[in-house]
């Protein structure tokens, strides 16, 4: 949970399960993407990713969207919890300090996010787990083209119905913005582009922004001057927790392929950043980052996070112990996918993966 009242406190919004299963060769099974929410809500991160309502030619690992959030709902709401995965079991008897979201990239994917998001103990009256609908534009035409077939501009007019009914529906809507570094199609991204896509997304009524190094390539310096060029088109009060005070408005989604993520967090909680994606043992990647040369990165692993934001002297919910069989977990399902994906022949392969 977000504490606005803990001086220092960093927000982490764990998305291993999206983002690092969604560029696997292999497809995971429902059950084991279950479990790795169990065990990232158990080591205390604030916020699950848990999937994408995308579609299942773009994305065929998270083909099973509405069927893990719908198992999701039971587990969430107690009612279910004998013959669950692991540690479920241990979970449901509490209150689960952890929110939960997905990813929609139109009025597609919000309808079947809206169809499965249903608490199974008042389904007329509450929506279920996932409190959140994460919307995906770029700083990039070439990667927004790649990413979702459209223009920056196509992909802002789609969101429009989305955040609307997405807000009537009492779900907080965050806006994430791609290459605002770097694109591995058009190389360096210019800041004013970035600020730009903020501009437009704020003025659409996201609740939240997420800028994205989607190739891990950032330096600090430029991840600074990325971050001016948007808060000065924004403002700064997007760095603070919104009127709600459930979670800071702006959110730092690095992978880490040069390794130097960790240098760029410390940068960016310099200048005042609190909320921070990563994927535990670093998992992931967008498969549409990807080129003949370079299958796109991992995110910045949770672990590593932690230990960034704690040796700069800030705080987060995490339990270290229960953070490592976390990432062992995740480590041991990736494996199993990758080892079964070889078996056939490649497994579950995204439309346009010739560039994997
Ligand atoms: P399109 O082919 O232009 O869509 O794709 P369409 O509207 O022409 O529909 C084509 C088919 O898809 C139809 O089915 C639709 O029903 C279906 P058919 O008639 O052929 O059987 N369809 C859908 N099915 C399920 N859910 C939906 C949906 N929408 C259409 N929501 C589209 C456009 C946006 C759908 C596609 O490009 C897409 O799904 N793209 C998603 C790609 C993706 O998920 N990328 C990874 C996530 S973003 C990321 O990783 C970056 C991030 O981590 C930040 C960073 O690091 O940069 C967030
Ligand atoms: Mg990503």
């Amino acid at each position: 949970m977000y504490h606005p009242s803990v001086p220092n406190y960093v927000r982490i919004t764990d998305v291993s399960p999206r983002d690092g299963l969604q560029n696997e060769p292999g497809t995971v099974p429902t059950a084991d993407k279950l479990a790795l929410i169990g065990h990232l809500v158990a080591a205390g991160v604030d916020e699950v990713e848990a999937t994408s309502f995308v579609s299942s030619k773009w994305i065929p690992q998270l083909a099973d969207a509405p069927q893990l959030v719908e198992r999701l709902a039971y587990l969430w709401s107690s009612g279910e919890a004998e013959g669950a995965p692991e540690p479920w079991p241990e979970l449901a008897a509490s209150d689960l300090p952890c929110e939960f979201s997905a990813l929609v990239p139109n009025q597609e994917g919000l309808s079947a996010f809206v169809a499965a998001n249903i608490n199974p103990l008042a389904p007329d009256i509450a929506g279920g787990p996932l409190g959140k609908a994460s919307i995906f534009t770029a700083a990039s035409e070439t990667f927004a083209r790649k990413n979702t077939n459209a223009s920056i501009a196509e992909t802002i007019a789609r969101f429009e119905p989305v955040v609307s009914a997405a807000h009537q529906r009492s779900l907080v809507v965050r806006g994430y913005i791609s290459c605002a570094i770097a694109c591995p199609f058009e190389g360096p991204t210019a800041p004013e582009k970035v600020a730009e896509a903020a501009i437009a997304l704020s003025e659409l009524g996201v609740d939240e922004l997420d800028l994205a190094d989607t190739i891990g390539v950032a330096t600090p310096d430029q991840i600074e001057l990325m971050l001016a060029a948007v808060l000065d088109v924004i403002g700064d009060e997007w760095l603070e927790a919104s009127p709600e005070g459930y979670a800071p408005g702006l959110t730092l989604h690095l992978h880490d392929t040069q390794g130097r993520a960790a240098a760029c967090i410390k940068r960016a909680l310099e200048v005042g950043v609190r909320s921070f994606d990563s994927a535990v043992a670093g998992i992931g990647g967008c498969p549409y980052a990807s080129t003949p040369s370079m299958r796109a990165p991992g995110n910045i692993a949770t672990e590593l996070l932690v230990k960034t934001i704690r040796e700069a002297g800030f705080e987060s919910s995490i339990d270290l112990d229960r953070l490592a069989i976390a990432a062992a977990f995740a480590r041991s399902i990736v494996e199993r996918a990758r080892v079964g994906a070889a078996s056939v022949g490649g497994g579950g392969a995204a439309r346009g993966s010739g560039q994997r």
